[in-house]
């Protein structure tokens, strides 16, 4: 029987809401939250970075953590533009998102980037959420297990463990498409990584670390998702911008 992991649901904004949205949003999730005696989960909202101090004001003290969307790996420099894991850190951010797919393919970001990213979040005391999955050509090809194996091993520092790293399995095909993985799709990969991550990080370490899915997950398709044995939360973008929803979301884990 496998420890039992604390589930963690994840709102990726990306780069949607302006200052007021981001205070009626982060003002909802975080009055939902704070009513909840002890939570079966934890929640964390990832803004865009210029919104990051306002959100951490909002939620401070009702049980919501905030997360940066990617970071630098440098600790500061000339780099116009960019955040730095340390600056996430001080403003707040308890956790990083690292190397989702839009960022690979926008920014030409390789494992290798990833994993300094990874790297350069650890180091300064953030848990990174690191994402990998499969396009659909490389699904349709029949390569979706050696790509996520190779993203993996690729993006994952040395010293990842199931405090300082998440990972985020979001196959690119069910990224803002409302094509989702079935459960058993969805419950294969999974059970890969995690063995994937006993030889990378040992036994004991795959067995604790937090393993999300993300890719067009909503209320409606949540909880068979969320009940899958390696399914650990969920990475949620669209359905993350609606109060409602995203709560709906995180319901799915206490039924
Ligand atoms: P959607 O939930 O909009 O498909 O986005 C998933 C995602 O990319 C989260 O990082």
């Amino acid at each position: 029987m496998p420890a039992k992991r604390h589930a963690l649901i994840a709102g990726n904004w990306k780069m949607n809401g302006l200052k007021n949205d981001a205070r009626l949003l982060a003002g909802g999730i975080a009055n939902r939250m704070a009513k909840v005696k002890k939570a079966p989960f934890e929640v964390v909202v990832c803004p865009p970075t210029p919104l990051i101090g306002l959100v951490v004001e909002i939620v401070k003290g009702k049980g919501v953590s905030v997360g940066g969307q990617d970071c630098h790996a440098n600790v500061s420099g000339a780099h116009t533009g960019d955040t730095s894991a340390a600056l996430l850190k001080s403003m707040g951010c308890k956790y990083t998102i690292v190397g989702h797919s839009e960022r690979r393919t926008d920014h030409r970001e390789t494992d290798e980037n990833v994993r300094e990213k990874a790297v350069a979040a650890h180091a300064a005391g953030l848990t990174a959420i690191i994402c990998i999955g499969e396009t659909f050509q490389e699904y349709a090809d029949g390569k979706s297990e050696e790509v996520n194996k190779r993203q993996l091993k690729s993006s994952l520092p040395e010293d990842s463990n199931a405090k300082n790293t998440v990972i985020a399995y979001e196959p690119v095909w069910a990224i803002g498409t409302g094509k989702v993985a079935t459960p058993e799709q969805a419950q294969e990969v999974h059970a890969l990584i995690r063995n994937d991550l006993a030889k990378l990080i040992g036994n004991h370490e795959s067995q604790k670390i937090r393993i999300l899915y993300g890719g067009s997950m909503k209320p409606s398709n949540a909880l068979d998702l969320l009940a899958l044995p390696d399914v650990d939360g969920g990475l949620i973008g669209g359905a993350s911008l609606e109060v409602s929803d995203f709560w709906k979301i995180t319901q799915a884990i206490s039924s």
